[in-house]
């Protein structure tokens, strides 16, 4: 691993908000290298700036300061419109919540992501082998309240991958799940690693996520105290 070029660099990453009359600093100074194809997972107590993280790696938001570079493109130097595409095409997402569209069947919501994309050649095939891939190819046609938590999260993991990201950031996945499914989660996205690829930076204080991790970043007032390697 150590002989491959860093897929994701960020140095001395700071992210300051304004609130109020003062300053958070959400982050100070973080500075780490993602391998590609990694599976990462960051821990740390609340506020401690994860998701804060997430979004500058995802393309969401932009750090105040410090630079990122993905596959060696300066992403911190890019306008909206470029950052945009990044987030549209690039990197996929996966959230507490599912965040699915409710008046959407699942293969639809998935689809989604295409659309976005603008990618529209066999969308419905592609979203259905993708739910088929998430083990949900007997319940494409459902609407979100018609499946179960683990069920909706399934759906959200393959309209993530399903436009082929290079990058997947996922905040808390299992965080509104039961252990058990939970679990099932965290091997169904371990075993999408192993399958597509793709690099993971996850989000989460689950045992059955992080003793998947190759490598866990313990983050604490917007910095990294300490790494622990995994892999080795
Ligand atoms: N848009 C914002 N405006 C002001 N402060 C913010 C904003 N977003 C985050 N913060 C602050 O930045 C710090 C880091 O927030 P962040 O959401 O990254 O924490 P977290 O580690 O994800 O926490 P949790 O585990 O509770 O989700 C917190 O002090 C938070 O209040
Ligand atoms: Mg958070």
């Amino acid at each position: 691993m150590a002989l491959k070029e860093p897929m994701v660099v960020l140095s001395d990453v700071h992210r300051d908000f304004a609130l109020g009359d003062h300053i958070v600093h959400a982050l100070r100074g973080v500075s780490m290298e993602v391998y590609e194809g990694e599976f990462i997972v960051v821990l740390g107590p609340s506020g401690s700036g994860k998701t804060t993280l997430l979004n500058q790696i995802g393309g969401i938001d932009s750090p105040t300061k410090g630079t990122i570079k993905v596959k060696g493109e300066e992403i911190t130097e890019w306008g909206t419109g470029q950052l945009g595409d990044y987030r549209r095409n690039r990197v996929g997402w996966i959230f507490q919540f599912f965040n699915l569209i409710p008046s959407l069947r699942a293969w639809e919501n998935v689809a989604l992501a295409l659309e976005f994309k603008g990618d529209r050649e066999n969308i419905k095939s592609r979203a259905c082998d993708m739910l088929k891939a998430v083990g949900l190819g007997d319940k494409t046609d459902r609407f979100p309240s018609q499946l179960s938590g683990g069920e909706q999260q399934r759906v959200a993991i393959a309209r993530a991958l399903v436009k082929n990201p290079e990058i997947i950031v996922a905040d808390e996945p299992t965080g509104n799940l039961d252990f058990v499914t939970g679990e099932k989660i965290a091997d169904l996205m371990k075993d999408l690693n192993e399958q597509f690829g793709g690099t993971y930076l996850v989000v989460s204080h689950d045992i059955n996520i992080t003793e998947k991790a190759q490598r866990v970043f313990y983050l604490r007032d917007g910095q990294i105290e300490t790494v622990e390697d995994h892999s080795k």
